[in-house]
């Protein structure tokens, strides 16, 4: 199905993302491109307008990322921010100079004229601006459309060529009338607005379909939002066609298997196998201490159940990989680490040869949910906070046990809970229990007690790459502390983790 496109050429802005996120708010897809693709190749698209990003370069430096010239050129507006309205100066022969008119964070912007894009704005607009350079001077046939403090061009259009610059951010927040100017460019481009949750279940259905053919289809569910939308997806386009395969490995959380039968074999009718796999994890991780040990016997267990689980009958693989995994490889700062793949567990197993079925493949997070949402999933799943693939067994510091998995399952289950009945659930990052292989000295009516200690680690966080430890209110941490010391036999001490990311790490191996 075609679908009107913004696409973003990604300069490498802290905040290209972003931007695609708001576009998707107004209803119209977007995605984030390599900056210098030609443009020939965005020819072939349903595009309808062209956004340059922000990003950290000089536009006269030698190694400055650029864009095809050609894009100018190509009657589709063309919207340049930050870094992005510079190059388009640099290129089309204005002056950009780093001329001691640097703005970082707030700012007032004075709108002038009255071109399309800033219509509606008020005068002057708080603004956030993130430059070092200033242009001094727009390209010919350009007019300069505002200001802010000492830049006297802060925004510029050339209308009859629909090129338009601004040099603050109207993805960021802080930019009041940002969606105003967002929206603006949408109607400039002619865009129908009507991307959301529905219209993309209806095309991902169909996509897959066309895929798929009569072929059959294998999925892992992890018991997270990722791959339990995915089977979703496939299995409204392909009905019994897919097989879904859930492992418990015995690392999951108190009656986390359980709920997975309820909610997807039984409630959403998908064909779930289940494997009980916990005795086999387990025999393979007995005496193991080291933390990247355990991640890689996990890792290496999953493949061969998965293949044991009648896997290799399948044509197609579904897997949840999101939009983020993919433009990371596009960006024009070149593939960089991800914290998290470098652990992943349940990925595609290496050696198993199927085709892949992506269909979250240009989905943010937030969106997932969404379409999780209107797919069946409950709120309470949708909005569960992640969870390693390697499971309990990295929080189950020392060698991992089913008695100390016990112990740490019950803790946990309590912290869950005092931390959903005060509300903070869902605006925490992550909040767990850890359990240390460090036994103290305790008094427990008349006896003496020398058991394990229980970690508490709550975290705040964006996207898991950098953290903070959370200021929990010190009555819930006492609440917390007490229901767990009481209720699970074995733990006599529990302590709060102080510590953020970096230098710590959000789990503790
Ligand atoms: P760290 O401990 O590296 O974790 O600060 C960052 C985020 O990644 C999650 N995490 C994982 N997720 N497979 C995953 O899918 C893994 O092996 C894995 N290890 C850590 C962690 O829970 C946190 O949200």
């Amino acid at each position: 199905m075609e679908r009107d496109t913004i696409a973003i050429l990604d300069f490498g802005s802290q905040y290209t993302q972003l931007i695609a996120r708001r576009f998707r708010e107004l209803q119209v897809y977007s995605e984030i491109l390599p900056p210098n693709i030609r443009a020939s190749r965005l020819r072939a698209r349903p595009l309808r307008g062209i956004v340059l990003s922000g990003g950290p370069d000089s536009v006269y430096a030698r190694t400055a990322p650029r864009c095809d010239k050609a894009i100018f050129d190509l009657g589709v507006p063309v919207l340049g921010i930050c870094y992005g309205m510079q190059l388009m100066a640099h290129t089309l022969g204005g002056d950009v100079r780093r001329a001691g008119g640097s703005e970082y964070g707030h700012a007032l912007f004075e709108p002038r004229g009255d071109g399309p894009l800033l219509r509606g704005l008020r005068s002057p607009t708080r603004v956030w601006m993130s430059h070092g350079d200033s242009i001094l001077q727009a390209p010919p046939g350009f007019r300069v459309m505002g200001s802010s403090g000492a830049n006297p061009v802060a925004a510029m259009e050339a209308p009859e060529r629909r090129l338009f610059g601004i040099l603050f951010h109207p993805e960021v927040v802080h930019t009041e009338e940002g969606m105003t100017v967002l929206t603006n460019f949408l109607d400039i481009c002619g865009c129908d607005r009507h991307w959301n949750a529905a219209s993309f279940i209806e095309d991902a259905v169909s996509r897959i379909r066309a895929t798929v053919g009569e072929g059959r289809v294998i999925c892992a569910l992890s018991g997270g939002v990722d791959s339990a939308v995915t089977a979703l997806l496939v299995h409204r386009a392909v009905g019994d066609r897919l097989t879904s395969v859930f492992v418990d490995n015995g690392l999951l959380r108190l009656d986390e298997a359980a709920q997975v039968r309820q909610r997807f074999a039984q409630r959403l009718k998908l064909k779930v196998v289940f494997v009980d796999a916990a005795r086999r994890f387990l025999a393979r991780l007995k005496g193991v201490a080291d933390p990247e040990q355990k991640r890689k016997i996990i890792g290496r267990e999953f493949i061969e159940v998965f293949k044991a689980a009648k896997a290799g009958k399948a044509d197609f693989l579904a897997q949840g990989t999101l939009y983020p995994d993919v433009i990371e490889s596009t960006s024009v700062r070149g593939p960089s680490v991800v914290i998290k793949s470098h652990h992943n567990v349940g990925g595609l197993p290496k050696g198993l040869k199927f085709k892949l079925v992506e269909p979250l493949r240009e989905l943010f997070k937030d969106e997932v949910r969404a379409v999780g949402l209107r797919l069946g999933l409950d709120e309470e799943f949708v909005y569960r906070q992640p969870f390693p693939g390697p499971g309990l067994a990295v929080r189950c510091l020392g060698p991992v046990s089913r008695k100390r998995l016990d112990l740490l399952r019950a803790a946990d289950a309590v912290l869950v809970q005092e931390i959903k009945a005060a509300g903070l659930y869902r605006s925490l990052w992550q909040s767990f229990a850890v359990l240390l292989p460090v036994r103290s000295v305790g008094v427990m009516g008349d006896d003496r007690t020398y058991q394990f200690t229980a970690a508490i680690r709550a975290v705040d966080s964006k996207d898991g790459m950098t953290a903070d430890w959370a200021r929990l209110p010190h009555d819930l941490l006492a609440r917390i502390s007490s229901r767990i010391v009481n209720e699970v036999r074995g733990i006599n001490r529990v302590v709060y983790d102080v510590s953020s990311k970096p230098p710590s790490t959000i789990e503790w191996e």
